[in-house]
């Protein structure tokens, strides 16, 4: 497989060596981070991993070789980029990839993985005549994953079983089960990857893997011998009683289930200001949320982020009328979905705080401004007015009704590092 790998740069080269010296062209070679970073825990890293070094060794050899015609021969080296490589080519299964993906994006500096735009780019400029100066290097494009420490990854079809805990006193990880109820959803997914790359046995309960918090359906079976549980559930109806009833009720089936199984740790996540616009009725529901939980007797911990940056396209298209988009003037702190992940799977890991605690984005500006500028990012040409008047899905907004009034965390992600790593399509 090794000799295959290299012998395919090989055969490519020789056939184009006499048209690149003919045309004063360039080669360039398509190696990975991992030509240098030594891991293990998937079946054929290390082939993959030495044919990559390989090909990097034949570019600077090649460079020498090819001086004197006039070919240019260097590498570029990326690291991970959003493809469907796990997947599909090492087979891996969509659990343990989004693993792997998780433990990636925590260990990059620049917190994302690659677009193959970030590589194609650099590929272009080596070949492009402006680098006629350039030969036999080889270009590290992976957001400076190169520069820092890897933790060995997840075996592909590995299976987190529960381990015997060990404390945080004997200066080991406490390695615990988890479950995430809506562990299928916009954050409970990114918590479930979180906490999985940190090898705790998690498991992602919903409604479509047979639990269900409202019926109570499946609690006691996914909750047994669980240390801590994540509620990041949402209501499919925000028809303000719908919406009460769903928090209240399985707010309290969880608590119930969580008794039963010993949990020690409940975490939930809610929204900063809820309390200050009453007459918003899904506010007035996750009051009631809070409420529910600090009741209950099981220790908690609950984190309330401000909107999501996700919805800010939601948002506009809710405050259209009269191909005009209209929103209040008030403050507006949005947070990338990345960062409520990080909190929340941080909250999860902590010991309960038995309080709550605010994060928000690092950017703070008026609404219109935020959305304005979310829309020109986009393209989009609709108007925005700004108008103290405008709603917000419906509901007031003063001025500070939607930010964090006292101390708040903040996430790290600021919105153009958050447009730029969006899932596209
Ligand atoms: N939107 C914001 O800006 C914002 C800000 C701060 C906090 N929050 C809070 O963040 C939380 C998570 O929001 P999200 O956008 O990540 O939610 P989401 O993407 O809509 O996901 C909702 C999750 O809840 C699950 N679910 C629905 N009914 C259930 C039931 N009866 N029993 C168990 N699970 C059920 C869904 O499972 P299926 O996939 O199987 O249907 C899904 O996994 C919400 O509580 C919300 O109030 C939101």
């Amino acid at each position: 497989m090794r000799r295959r790998r290299s012998r395919l740069p090989v055969v490519d080269a020789a056939a184009a060596v006499p048209h690149l010296a003919k045309t004063g062209g360039a080669i360039v070679n398509v190696s990975s981070t991992l030509a240098r970073k030594p891991a293990a825990g998937f079946a054929g890293f290390a082939d993959y991993a030495a044919s990559k070094a390989a090909l990097e060794q034949l570019t600077r050899c090649w460079a020498l070789e090819l001086a004197a015609k006039g070919v240019r021969v260097n590498a570029v080296a990326a690291g991970p980029v959003e493809t469907a490589f796990l997947r599909e080519r090492m087979g891996l299964s969509e659990e343990a990839a989004a693993a792997v993906e998780a433990g990636e994006r925590a260990a990059i500096p620049l917190g994302r993985r690659g677009e193959p735009d970030d590589v194609a780019a650099w590929i272009v400029a080596l070949a492009a005549p402006s680098a006629a100066w350039v030969t036999g290097q080889v270009l590290g494009v992976d957001g400076g994953f190169s520069l820092v420490r890897w933790s060995r990854s997840p075996r592909p079809g590995h299976v987190v079983r529960p381990r015997p805990r060990r404390t945080v006193a004997e200066g080991r990880i406490d390695l615990m089960k988890i479950v995430v109820i809506g562990g299928s959803g916009l954050i409970g997914s990114k918590v479930v990857s979180r906490l999985r790359a940190a090898a705790h046995e998690v498991v992602a309960a919903s409604p479509s893997t047979g639990v269900n918090a409202l019926t109570g359906e499946g609690l006691s079976e996914a909750l047994a011998g669980a240390q801590v549980v994540v509620d990041l559930t949402n209501s499919p109806s925000f028809e303000p009683q719908a919406v009460l009833d769903f928090f209240r009720t399985s707010g309290r089936n969880l608590a119930a289930a969580e008794r039963a199984a010993g949990v020690g740790h409940h975490v939930a996540l809610s929204i900063v200001g809820t309390e200050r616009t009453p007459d918003n009725g899904y506010f007035r529901a996750k009051v009631a949320q809070e409420e529910t939980i600090k009741g209950t007797g099981v220790p908690y911990t609950i984190v309330r982020a401000t909107q999501f940056m996700e919805f800010l396209g939601a948002i506009a298209d809710a405050s259209l009328s009269d191909g005009v988009v209209r929103l209040p003037t008030g403050q507006f702190q949005p947070i990338a979905a990345e960062d409520v992940a990080a909190f929340v799977a941080e909250a999860a890991l902590a010991a309960p705080r038995n309080g709550t605690f605010d994060v928000a984005g690092p950017e703070r500006a008026s609404f219109d401004a935020f959305v304005g500028r979310y829309l020109a990012a986009t393209g989009d040409r609709r108007p925005v007015v700004a108008d103290p008047a405008a709603r917000y899905f419906g509901w007031t907004v003063e001025e500070l009704s939607l930010v964090p009034l006292g101390e708040a965390r903040l996430g790290r992600i600021g919105f153009d590092e958050w447009f730029q790593s969006r899932p596209r399509g």
